[in-house]
Formats: C-alpha cells, structure tokens, sequence
C-alpha cells in the first residue's frame, strides 16, 4: 500500500508539493484547505493529469479536516503571507503576523493530533522556526516528528547560484546552508566542494559572499519579481524531505529541529544537518565550525530566538 501524505494548506507551496510528489508516484496525497472546494479542485485536476504523465497516485482534496486521517506525513504550508491591509493600505508588523500565524497553527495543530497522531509533520509556514516550536508545543509530538522545511531550499538556492557561476551540474555540487530560515541564514563555503575540489579553491572570496548574498536574500528577490513569494523550490525542498522520509532514505537535508544541546543550542528550532528517514529526524550530525561560522550560526539564533520570544512560550 502506497504511504499517505497529507497537505494541510493547498495553495502555492502546498498543491505543488503534492505535484511533485505525486509525480514520483512514491505517496497518495490529500489536499486540504479551508478556502471553499479550492483543495478538491485542485486535487481532481492533479488527478486528471496522472493518465498523461503515468502516475498512479491517488490525489484527493476536501475542507474537511479529517481527511488527513492516519497520514504518514503532514505537510503544513497553511497561514498568512505578509500582504497589505486593503483598508489601510499598511503591512502588519512582523509581532502581529507572527500572532496570526501562531493562532493558526496552533487550529492545525490540534487537528494534526485529533486525526494524525502518528504522523511526521514537516512545517512550512513562515516565519518558519518560531512556527515550528508552536507544532512542537501544541501537538506534544517528540521533537523528532516535528521538522521544518528551510534548509532544503535555502541549499537548493545555494546550489542553483554557484551551478550558475561556474556552469557545472548541480548534481556535482555539495553544500549546506545552516541556521534559521530569514537573511541570517549561514551558507558554509568552507565545507562547499564541486566534485570534491572546495569551492573556495574555484571563486574568489569576494564573488563567494555576493553568492552568498544573494542565497540569504533569496526568497526576497522571487518576491520582487513575482509579487508573492515562490513555491517551485520551496515546494521542491519539502518533497525531498519527504521522499527520505517515506522512503528511508536516511539523506543527510539541513532541518529545522529542536534542539537539545546539539552545537551548544537548546530549545531552539534551528537548522542543523540532519538524517531523515522513517523515524523523522533520526540523528542530528555534527560538524566542526570555525569560531566565525559559530559566530554567524549564535547570530541567526539570536535572531530566531527574537521572534520565538513574540509566542509568549515559558521556554
Ligand atoms: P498560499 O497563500 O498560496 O497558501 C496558503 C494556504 O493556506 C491558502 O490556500 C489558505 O487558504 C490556506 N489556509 C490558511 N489558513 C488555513 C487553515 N486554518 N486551515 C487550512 N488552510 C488554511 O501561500 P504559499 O505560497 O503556499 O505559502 C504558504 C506558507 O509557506 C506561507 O507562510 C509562506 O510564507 C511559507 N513559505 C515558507 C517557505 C520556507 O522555506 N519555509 C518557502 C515558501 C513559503
Ligand atoms: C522563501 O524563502 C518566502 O520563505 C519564503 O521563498
């Protein structure tokens, strides 16, 4: 029987997920949204695609929350984007979004318990580690089924840009960009190879921290060009996860998990390099960082703890 993995959310980052996945043929996947038969329809017309592609997932979508009943994998891209007030013209604070976006994840938090104790629940909604510790919070799932979705991408722009760079395949290429998900975010050249050579042997230090720039800022520029954020890659990003996660796969993808200690952090959702498979989250890796990547990671988690602080949480 082919896994279950639902989509609590199906608009952008959430129905392209499903697509992506899909396509694998690896899970059938259940959209739902809160937005009238938005994640039926959407579901019915992935669906209507799979003879063409030759696909046999099953994809279904409803606004009934039980329908993620007994997922495998919950895949939550359900909130708020930052977006004017029509009536007054303003941005909300980042303090009120992030309040928003709380109030919501803690609904879908509950309903994750209600219907799909035994799920992995990959978090996506922004702003991305504070929202995972209200998962963590509300639902009471062990820190291991409670992952957020940043690093995947944030590598995947890294990758993308120095592939650009210096026109190799980005298959040859292996990096990670650590720490929270927002423009503190730490890309680690030192530990960046192509084809083994290390990258800082190939670019200028110079030309690296632009790359490097422009990864931190990464999803600023799509939203420049767009006018709302983007979801081919994010949504590329969390299927990833999702894959090793269904399919054991135990690939090394920088997570946002909790931490207990690991690289002198604690109760902190912060992205590390972590072993997915089955179990979730099922080792956190350890590596050697120089006192100025340690400095740059203490940096994001100062920033990450900001915003963390806004939720109101004891811890
Ligand atoms: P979107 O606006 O296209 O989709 C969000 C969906 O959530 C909408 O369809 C909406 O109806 C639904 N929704 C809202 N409240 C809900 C509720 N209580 N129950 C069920 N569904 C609900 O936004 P998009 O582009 O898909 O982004 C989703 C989230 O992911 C945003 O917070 C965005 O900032 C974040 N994001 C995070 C990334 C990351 O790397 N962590 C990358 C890209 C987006
Ligand atoms: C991104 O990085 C907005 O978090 C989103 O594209």
């Amino acid at each position: 029987m082919r896994k279950k993995v639902s989509f609590y959310g199906a608009g952008n980052v959430g129905a392209t997920t499903a697509h992506w996945l899909a396509e694998k043929g690896i899970c059938d996947c259940y959209l739902f949204d809160i937005k009238g038969d938005s994640a039926a329809g959407k579901a019915l017309d992935m669906y209507e695609a799979s003879p063409a592609i030759g696909f046999d997932s099953l994809i279904t979508g409803s606004n009934d929350p039980s329908i993620i009943a007994d997922s495998d994998v919950v895949v939550v891209t359900a909130g708020v984007p930052r977006r004017k007030n029509p009536e007054t013209g303003q941005f909300p604070s980042r303090d009120e979004l992030v309040k928003t976006n709380q109030n919501i994840i803690t609904q879908v938090a509950k309903n994750i318990k209600e219907h799909a104790p035994n799920s992995i629940v990959i978090l996506v909604t922004n702003p991305l580690d504070a929202m995972c510790h209200v998962m963590l919070e509300e639902t009471g799932f062990p820190r291991e089924r409670v992952i957020g979705q940043a690093g995947a991408l944030d590598t995947a722009r890294y990758k993308t840009f120095l592939s650009m760079e210096l026109g190799v395949s980005v298959k040859d290429i292996h990096g990670m960009v650590l720490g929270g998900h927002g423009d503190t975010m730490v890309p680690l050249p030192r530990h960046t190879s192509i084809g083994g050579i290390p990258v800082t042997e190939m670019i200028s230090k110079e030309r690296l921290d632009e790359i490097i720039a422009r990864t931190a800022k990464g999803g600023g520029e799509i939203v420049r060009l767009l006018g709302y954020s983007g979801y081919y890659a994010p949504a590329a990003g969390t299927a990833i996860m999702v894959e090793s996660i269904l399919q054991d796969q135990k690939r090394v993808i920088p997570s946002a998990v909790y931490t207990q200690g690991e690289y002198g952090y604690n109760d902190l959702f912060l992205g590390l390099p972590c072993v997915l498979g089955s179990g979730g989250v099922e080792r956190i890796l350890d590596m050697e960082l120089n006192d100025e990547e340690k400095a740059k990671l203490d940096y994001s988690a100062d920033a990450v703890r900001a915003v963390v602080d806004v939720l109101g949480y004891t811890k």
